[in-house]
């Protein structure tokens, strides 16, 4: 309890000065990666609707009255080019595990970096189709790798009182990847040779490269690396990341928890997918299906039916040129973003998870209503429709979009934190496949077709209802406690105390270590060191 022997261990850098930046760059370059997602989620709906990209793997026809350029891509090829990512993506993401646990949380974000650049180079250099869907397939599977591997990097490195912010900006790099992604696109759209898309997917050798090389330089998550008994090298990693010396009592404190946590974990057996869903009292289940289903959630806010749909959507509002509003939704997401980073640690998770739900729900309604009550021609009105919709963006941006990757990164206990964020992260990518592959079913006219057009949006202001309910009874607040007191958290307290709890936690000081003795931890500390 309070004031206990070694109730000094207050999270990574802890009591490090908070001007000492090296620790919090170093994490936060990490974020690149989701400059990788963004990007190559955002590139392929610009890239199939290019004319030399038509002329090469599209089919010739003679329909020139509907399609002008003499080439066309059939619908299930169009499926498959656009949707085969998220099949690369989500196996990515399970294979994210591995990976992490296998090689490391670092050389594993390396290799997956290595995986994406084949993918690129055979969608860069492919002569037929088929090459280009299998390029796809591996970027995929890179951009899977990718979104598991960084979030968890981020949350084992960072401090714990800027952990929620430094997540957050691999949220960022997301939106600013999507934002370049339409301003690369639009830019070489209108060349009349290959150059046209494959500038716009090489150039994604260069995100590839600067992540690969950046994270060269940084250390090993050091609580990896006490799971692998490698005591001497976490000290060493966390020493770096908290310009302390590997000697420091403060860096000792930190390992000491770390140690303590795990081997408590690792008593209750072995840990394989099975006990990702073990009922006990460290809540396991919940934690991993809390993770599974808020990326579910974040996906179900219904975000990307904008970014992927907005455009046709409201092609009736009177502004011609769609290339603008896709840039100005993007605009929009990266900017919001920045609020939520610094909200993340000035309000904490929970409350604007709550906050961006009502948000976004309020939105989505008032489009709905305003939707089905206006006609398609009152200009007004549907320039009406957009400002509600940017300010919805502006909710998922400032709230839900870093803020699920926050969750993700900090709620697993270390021996099943590689498995519960891969199945979390695959979710996410299950549910981007299928809304995507719903949305056009569920919005055209037509044969096979519900034809909710505009009243899609009672569905998504219901869907983000849906967020609060969940968020209020399954998510905890976790801003400000080191991941190992977040065991702490569920073990003692419900997601709904859990907001006092914390309080106590942080205001007397309480750690793992005080808890289960430190007799034994620094026995085992020993025996772990002698491994090396
Ligand atoms: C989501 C993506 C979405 C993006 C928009 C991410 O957090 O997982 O599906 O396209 O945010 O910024």
């Amino acid at each position: 309890m309070a004031g206990g022997p070694v109730a000094t261990g207050d999270g990574i850098g802890a009591s490090a000065p908070k001007s000492k930046l090296a620790g919090i760059l170093m994490t936060a370059f990490a974020a690149f990666g989701g400059i990788l997602f963004g990007y190559d989620t955002g590139t392929i709906s610009g890239i199939i609707q290019m004319d030399d990209w038509l002329r090469t793997f599209g089919n010739a026809t003679t329909d020139t009255a509907t399609y002008p350029l003499g080439y066309y891509l059939p619908s299930n090829r169009e499926s498959l080019v656009v949707s085969i990512l998220s099949a690369g993506t989500f196996f990515g993401a399970l294979l994210g595990a591995p990976a992490a646990d296998i090689l490391g949380r670092r050389l594993g974000i390396m290799c997956s970096c290595l995986v994406f650049s084949l993918g690129v180079a055979l969608q860069t250099g492919a002569p037929d189709m088929a090459t280009f869907v299998v390029g796809r397939v591996f970027a995929g599977l890179g951009v899977g790798l990718v979104s598991t591997l960084v979030p968890m990097y981020q949350s084992e490195c960072s401090p714990k009182w800027i952990r929620g912010a430094v997540v957050s900006g691999y949220q960022w790099a997301i939106t600013i990847g999507l934002l370049l992604a339409a301003v690369i696109n639009n830019a070489t759209k209108d060349r009349q040779n290959h150059s046209s898309w494959q500038i716009s997917i090489g150039i994604q050798f260069i995100w590839a490269f600067v992540l690969c090389a950046g994270m060269s330089y940084l250390p090993e998550s050091p609580r990896w690396l006490i799971k692998k008994g490698k005591d001497k090298a976490a000290a060493k990693a966390l020493a770096r990341l908290t310009s302390l010396d590997a000697q420091d009592p403060e860096v000792e404190a930190e390992l000491n928890d770390i140690r303590v946590a795990l081997r408590e974990e690792q008593a209750l057996g072995e840990s394989s997918y099975l006990d990702c869903f073990r009922f006990n009292n460290n809540k396991i289940a919940l934690r991993t299906l809390s993770g599974i289903f808020i990326q579910a959630w974040q996906q179900l806010t219904g975000i990307n039916f904008i970014f992927y749909y907005g455009t046709t959507f409201f092609k009736n509002s009177g502004i011609a040129n769609p290339f603008l509003i896709t840039i100005a939704t993007s605009i929009v997401n990266v900017f919001m973003t920045l609020p939520g980073m610094w909200g993340v640690e000035r309000f904490g998770r929970r409350s604007l998870l709550l906050w961006g739900a009502v948000l976004m729900c309020v939105c989505e309604f008032l489009v709905a209503i305003i939707g089905v009550t206006i006609s398609v021609t009152n200009t007004a009105g549907q320039k009406a429709l957009i400002a509600l919709v940017c300010i919805y963006i502006a909710g998922f941006a400032s709230t839900w979009g870093p803020i699920a990757w926050v969750i993700t990164g900090e709620i697993f206990p270390l021996a099943i934190r590689a498995k519960a964020m891969s199945l979390s992260t695959a979710s996410n990518w299950l549910w981007n496949f299928g809304i995507g592959y719903a949305t056009p079913y569920l919005v055209n006219t037509g044969p096979g077709n519900a034809g909710l057009g505009v009243k899609v949006f009672f569905l998504w202001g219901s869907t983000c209802a849906g967020c609060f309910v969940f968020t209020y009874f399954c998510i905890p607040e976790t801003k400000g406690l080191s991941l190992e007191q977040v065991d702490l958290l569920y073990q003692n307290s419900t997601p709904i105390t859990s907001a006092k709890y914390r309080n106590e936690l942080i205001a007397q000081d309480i750690h793992v270590s005080d808890y289960k003795g430190t007799a034994d931890a620094h026995h085992d500390e020993k025996e772990a060191t002698e491994k090396v």
